[in-house]
Parts: structure tokens; C-alpha cells; sequence
């Protein structure tokens, strides 16, 4: 029994920031995005837009992909870092606009790891027979949480929404092979947004503080993302037996170009063979992969049979990487 992707569906918000428009807002350029970060231009959500308004685009896109019903989905598993309230679940607001009751719905909290997370929770469950069909969304809108006075972070993230529906199958040449997750609590104040939680909720106070906006250790987060995702990487191919010839496309998180060139030299991966589109949407957290993976299918590069790695690295700090055989 294995897990299968058989429909995959995305949305990003119409608004497009440009690094010219950065330029405007900040002591920035955009030849320093570009370089530094690989970055042009991101999406913005309008502000009616939360997490559920598009993860619920994602999600139609993906079950019309799928040719699955809403009422055939037997568990809603969403991947967020900026849900629409504290609670109820952002999974559970989607679960009714998708007009369908009774079946599980619960928030994934893992950062930009959060698809990877979520599929593995995925992968278990369908390979222990639990559920059939599984409806995974991502959808992040992490511009609500940017100080746009600060140079440091407000280039670098953009707003969208990816999903797939998963099923289980008995076919052996495709599906998920392996996922694996890893966490280092330690380092939980590298990356974080602390305004709004229990030990800090909204007041005055906190909001003079600037204390509901990301705070991020970035050249320490750049160091441990390249060595993490580099072992992720590893880590997928050694434990099934796979050289990374093997691999006929990356598909790794997008907060960072060079973070991007740094791990695929690490393993040894020629460019032709990694998925970036960073430049057209910034840092997605939870949704960069499956949405470049929802690109990469609809245009063509990723075909039957192909081996595709899929490796992220986010705030926790947490890891991970899902191995498929399309
Ligand atoms: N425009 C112009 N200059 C900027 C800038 C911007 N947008 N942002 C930072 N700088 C400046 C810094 O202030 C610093 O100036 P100083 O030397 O006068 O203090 C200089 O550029 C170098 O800063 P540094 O942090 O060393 O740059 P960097 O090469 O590490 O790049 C990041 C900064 C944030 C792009 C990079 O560290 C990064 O991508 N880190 C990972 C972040 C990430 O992906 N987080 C999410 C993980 S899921």
C-alpha cells in the first residue's frame, strides 16, 4: 500500500511587490534582492484575503485536478504558520466551505517544513489503512506578519496557497517512497514569531514592541538550512538505496537562491535538475514546494515515472525531505 499525489492545485493572491517597489518602501536595491536572495518579485494578499480564502482556490484547483469530490475526502490536513484565528482550525473553516462534514481537519504547525510534515503525516496514514483519500492543503500569508520598515525581512516572503489529494494505491512504481521529519527545538528563537501566542498575547504593549512581527537570525538560519537540507537529501537517498543520479528533480524549499545552489553542489545535483522559481513568489514558507510542484507538473517537467526530492527547512528549527516516484 502506498500513498499516491493524484491531484495537485494552487493560488496566488493577484497583488505582485516588486524589488523596484521594495526599493521605495526601504534602504534596499533591487540588484541586493536579486543577488542575495534570487528573489524579483512575490504576491501580497488583499486585505479580505486570509488563509482560508486561499487555501479553499488551492484546494477546489486540486480536486478538480484529482477528479475527486469533496465528499470523498476522508481527512483535510493543513500546513500553516498564520491561520486564520488562534481556533478553531483553519483546516476545520476550509472543511465547510468544501460543503462536506464528519471527516477529520486539523492545523499542521511546522513552519516552511510544514509540507513535509503534513505528508508524512499523510503517508501514514494511508499506508496504515486508516484513510483512503486525504485532502492536503498549505497556505501561508506571512507579508500580515512583516515589519515593512525592516530591510532585513520584508524582502525576502510572499503570500499563496498550494494542495493535493492523496489517496492510497496499489500500484508499486508510484507514489510517496519516503518522508522523514526532523525538529531542533534549540534553536527555536532563530526564526519566530512570538506577538500573539499565550506567553505574549496582543496588547498595546506588544504591538509598540513590534513583537507581532518575524524576527529572524538570518545568517544563522542560511548556515543551518544549507546543512540541513543537505542531509535531508542525503538522508532520503542512503535510506532507500538511491544515488543522487537517480534523482530526476529536486524540488527544495525556495527561501534563498544560494541556499538553493549551496545544497544541490552539496549533493552533487547539476541545475537542470532543481525546481526554482523564487524569483515569482519569494519565500512561500509551507507552500513553496507543493506550488512549485503544481507548476512544475502542469508544465511539464515532472513526468510519469520520474524521481522527484522534495527537501525544506523552516522555524522550529525543523527539516525534512519526501521522496516520490511520479
Ligand atoms: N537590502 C540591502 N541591504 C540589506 C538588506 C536589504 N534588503 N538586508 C540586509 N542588508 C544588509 C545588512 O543590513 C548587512 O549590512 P551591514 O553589514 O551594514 O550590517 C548586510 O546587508 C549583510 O547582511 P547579512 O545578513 O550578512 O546578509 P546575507 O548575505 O546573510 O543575506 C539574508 C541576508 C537574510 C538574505 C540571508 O541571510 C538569508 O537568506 N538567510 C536565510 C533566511 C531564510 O531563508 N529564512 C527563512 C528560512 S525558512
Amino acid at each position: 500500500m502506498r500513498a499516491k499525489i493524484i491531484g495537485t492545485g494552487s493560488y496566488v493572491p493577484e497583488k505582485i511587490l516588486t524589488n523596484y517597489d521594495l526599493e521605495k518602501m526601504v534602504d534596499t536595491t533591487d540588484e541586493w534582492i536579486r543577488t542575495r536572495t534570487g528573489m524579483v518579485e512575490r504576491r501580497i494578499a488583499s486585505k479580505k484575503e486570509a488563509a482560508s480564502d486561499l487555501a479553499i482556490i488551492a484546494a477546489k484547483r486540486a480536486l478538480k485536478d484529482a477528479g475527486v469530490k469533496a465528499k470523498d475526502i476522508d481527512l483535510i490536513l493543513l500546513a500553516t504558520a498564520t491561520p486564520d484565528m488562534l481556533f478553531p482550525s483553519t483546516a476545520c473553516i476550509v472543511q465547510a466551505a468544501l460543503g462536506i462534514k464528519g471527516s477529520g481537519a486539523f492545523d499542521i504547525s511546522a513552519a516552511c517544513t510544514g509540507f513535509i510534515y503534513a505528508l508524512s503525516i499523510t503517508e501514514q496514514y494511508i499506508k496504515s489503512r486508516k484513510y483512503k483519500t486525504i485532502l492536503l492543503i498549505t497556505s501561508e500569508l506571512l507579508t500580515r506578519y512583516i515589519d515593512w520598515t525592516d530591510r532585513n525581512t520584508c524582502v525576502l516572503f510572499g503570500d499563496g496557497a498550494a494542495a493535493m489529494v492523496i489517496q492510497s494505491t496499489n500500484d508499486r512504481k508510484s507514489g510517496i517512497i519516503s518522508t522523514s521529519i526532523h525538529a531542533d527545538g534549540s534553536y527555536a528563537d532563530s526564526l519566530f514569531v512570538q506577538g500573539g501566542g499565550s506567553r505574549c498575547v496582543v496588547s498595546h504593549e506588544s504591538v509598540d514592541k513590534k513583537l507581532h512581527f518575524v524576527k529572524m537570525r538570518g545568517n544563522e538560519t542560511f548556515k543551518m538550512a544549507v546543512k540541513a537540507m543537505t542531509a535531508s537529501a542525503q538522508e532520503a537517498l542512503s535510506y532507500n538505496g538511491l544515488s543522487v543520479n537517480d534523482i530526476d528533480l529536486l524540488i527544495p524549499h525556495q527561501a534563498n537562491i544560494r541556499i538553493i545552489n549551496a545544497v544541490s553542489k552539496k549533493i552533487g545535483l547539476p541545475s537542470e535538475k532543481v525546481y526554482v522559481n523564487i524569483e515569482k513568489y519569494g519565500n512561500t514558507s509551507a507552500v513553496s514546494i507543493p506550488l512549485a510542484l503544481d507548476e512544475a507538473v502542469k508544465g511539464g517537467r515532472v513526468s510519469k515515472g520520474d524521481l522527484v526530492l522534495m527537501v525544506a527547512f523552516g522555524g522550529g528549527l525543523t527539516w525534512g525531505a519526501a521522496l516520490i516516484r511520479w
